[in-house]
């Protein structure tokens, strides 16, 4: 079962377009869940840096992130960082820089 929650309308709607969001909650109130159920059938990139696993990748090598973000295809509408206070170099101004070449989306 899935509640509904009011920042969908704000995430998804024109005013979130070519805009990075950030969204900030405790623990366990949601926001995992809600990135998922809002970006599901889109052409999204997300990158979960609760893996290890891809969070040792850009530990290697930080422009990693920068590089696989252009090198997403036109169709991509969205990039989503779950856990980006895990891996602080994605915050970098160079790192968001290659998000507006995205077309209209949410970015979070
Ligand atoms: N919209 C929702 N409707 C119903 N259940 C939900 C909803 N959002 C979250 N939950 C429940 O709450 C649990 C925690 O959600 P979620 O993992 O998204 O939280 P989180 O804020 O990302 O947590 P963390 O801070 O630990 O990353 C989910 O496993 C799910 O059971
Ligand atoms: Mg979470």
């Amino acid at each position: 079962m899935y509640y509904r929650r009011h920042l969908e309308d704000r995430l998804t709607g024109p005013v979130s377009r070519n805009k990075v969001r950030l969204l900030f909650g405790a623990r366990q109130t949601g926001k995992t869940w809600l990135l998922r159920r809002l970006l599901a059938g889109q052409d999204t990139r997300a990158f979960d840096l609760q893996d290890t696993a891809v969070r040792r990748r850009f530990e290697a090598d930080p422009a990693t992130f920068s590089r696989e973000v252009r090198a997403l295809p036109r169709s991509a509408t969205s990039v989503v960082l779950d856990e980006i206070q895990r891996f602080p170099p994605c915050w970098t101004r160079s790192s968001v820089c290659t998000m507006p070449r995205l077309p209209a989306g949410s970015s979070t």
